[in-house]
């Protein structure tokens, strides 16, 4: 039975009101480095600091609360909006744009707090005029925070987060209000256009972001997509946008994967999420994997390979006839923007145990390759996902090449088969079932890590 989303139409005693110039769905990004990591729910356990201090990117969308602008993270690996304000005083928020509140501001008095493995934020709930592009919601809910803590927002420039996953995920409870994905689809009565799309670009003018249509540049219509339904285990509500990810292909040959952690899930699930930079999987999965490409070391920053070590990986999505590779550029499996003296560069794929959602996290290293649109569920359908491969393998190879120069090592010798062992304890502690929103899954993350003996210095 499909779920309905948005599903609260109705039930809310003052509906907020969406206005939306239509045809203008099209939201800029903007592609700014990360001073430090900013904001990364899931650890990167056998990475230390020095990561913290490495170019990465996060992808901005500017909103408007209340008439004034702020520049928000795009994450689609979490469900709430929040935005500092002006009485916000903890060092962590100095010099970013703080929103004060205005007559159109309502307070609930409700309390909000988020915790992060870097840090936390808190504040209240009330709502407010909230403008995304030329949508206007007249009361959308959101927090605003007084205090935040490790998240590094001077660092990105950021004022806040705007999530975009599913109301199950959200910490504000859905019985206050709508989340901004379900406000700004419910402007379109065509339920065929309750859906948003975007690309994540390679340098500051490539990003798309667009609610309701198509961007041209990356798909024209529902043909140049292939669609599959958002996994969700047993009848669980939808959280994140999830899908079976099948195997890999390193240079080609097909890799197998461990065995999903979650109860009947039948292959490993991934979660698409804009708010992590890299790939991360199951570190037993992930060092077989760099021992497949061969010259690769692993570090107190995790897994470096050689700059000029080239290979193609592709991720094998969805299910049955709608199953799928889906190409990665070789300059994203390693990752010059953090190399050590050009010569070792971070491997875009990392091992994490701890990651709750889901087994594999594929971060922006993953989505800068595909064209994605995320779909509500309508009457006749479940929520969707659409995926377009952007990625040349055969260009994207030849440009590695020029760029970083010829790799002389041996070819790579993969270990196509996972071991049957798997010594990871709690296997469901993926979370896939609960609907505990993030602090719940923060709890469970930690004691993780306290059972499976791995403890990271920064916790
Ligand atoms: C938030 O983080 C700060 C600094 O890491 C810490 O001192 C504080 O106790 C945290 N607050 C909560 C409520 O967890
Ligand atoms: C933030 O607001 C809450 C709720 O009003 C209050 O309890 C808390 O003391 C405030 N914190 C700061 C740092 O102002
Ligand atoms: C959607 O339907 C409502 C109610 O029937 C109507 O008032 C509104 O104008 C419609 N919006 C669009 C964009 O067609
Ligand atoms: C979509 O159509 C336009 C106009 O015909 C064309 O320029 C563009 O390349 C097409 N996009 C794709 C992804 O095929
Ligand atoms: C992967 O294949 C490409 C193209 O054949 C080749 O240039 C490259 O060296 C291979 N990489 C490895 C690690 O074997």
């Amino acid at each position: 039975m499909p779920t309905r989303w948005p599903m609260h139409l109705g039930l809310l005693a003052v509906l907020p009101v969406v206005d939306i110039a239509m045809g203008k769905g099209r939201i800029p990004i903007h592609r700014v480095p990360r001073a430090q990591t900013t904001y990364n729910r899931v650890p990167v356990l056998n990475v230390d600091t020095s990561l913290e201090t490495s170019n990465q990117f996060a992808y901005l969308v500017s909103i408007n609360v209340g008439g004034q602008d702020f520049m928000v993270l795009l994450d689609t690996g979490s469900s709430d909006l929040w935005v500092v304000s002006s009485d916000c005083t903890t060092g962590d928020c100095a010099g970013v744009r703080k929103y004060s509140k205005t007559p159109s501001f309502t307070s609930t008095d409700m309390p909000f707090h988020l915790d992060y493995l870097m840090g936390n934020v808190s504040g209240t709930v009330g709502s407010e005029t909230v403008t995304v592009g030329d949508f206007e919601v007249t009361s959308q809910i959101f927090a605003v925070a007084n205090a935040t803590n490790g998240l590094g927002l001077h660092g990105t420039g950021n004022s806040g987060i705007m999530g975009l996953s599913f109301p199950a995920e959200a910490s504000i409870a859905d019985t206050t209000g709508r989340t901004v994905v379900e406000n700004l689809l419910s402007a379109f009565n065509d339920t065929s256009r309750r859906f948003f799309a975007f690309k994540l670009g390679r340098d500051q003018d490539s990003s798309s972001f667009t609610v309701g249509e198509l961007d041209p540049t990356y798909a024209n219509s529902t043909g140049d997509l292939t669609y599959n339904p958002v996994f969700t285990s047993g009848g669980a509500p939808y959280d994140y946008w999830k899908l079976p990810l099948q195997s890999l292909t390193v240079n080609g040959t097909s890799f197998s994967l461990s065995k999903s952690r979650a109860a009947r899930a039948p292959a490993p699930v991934a979660v698409l999420d804009t708010g992590t930079t890299l790939i991360l999987g199951p570190t037993q999965d992930v060092a077989r994997f760099w021992e497949s490409v061969g010259g690769a070391r692993q570090t107190t920053r995790g897994w470096e390979v050689p700059c000029n070590r080239a290979v193609v990986v592709g991720m094998v999505l969805g299910d049955g006839d709608t199953q799928k590779e889906y190409m990665i550029d070789p300059a994203d499996i390693s990752w010059k923007e953090s190399s050590v003296d050009g010569e070792w560069c971070l491997g875009g794929l990392q091992g994490n145990d701890g990651v709750f959602s889901a087994d594999w996290l594929l971060g922006d290293t993953f989505l800068r390759n595909v064209y994605v649109t995320h779909h509500a569920a309508s009457d006749s359908q479940p929520p969707r996902i659409g995926l377009r491969g952007l990625t040349d393998p055969t260009v994207a190879l030849a440009a590695f090449i020029a760029d970083r120069g010829v790799d002389s090592g041996p070819p790579a010798q993969v270990r196509t088969r996972a071991d049957h062992t798997n010594s990871l304890t709690g296997g469901d502690i993926c979370g896939i079932a609960t609907a505990g929103g993030f602090v719940a899954g923060v709890a469970i993350l930690v004691l993780v890590f306290t059972f499976t003996g791995h403890h990271h210095r920064k916790y």
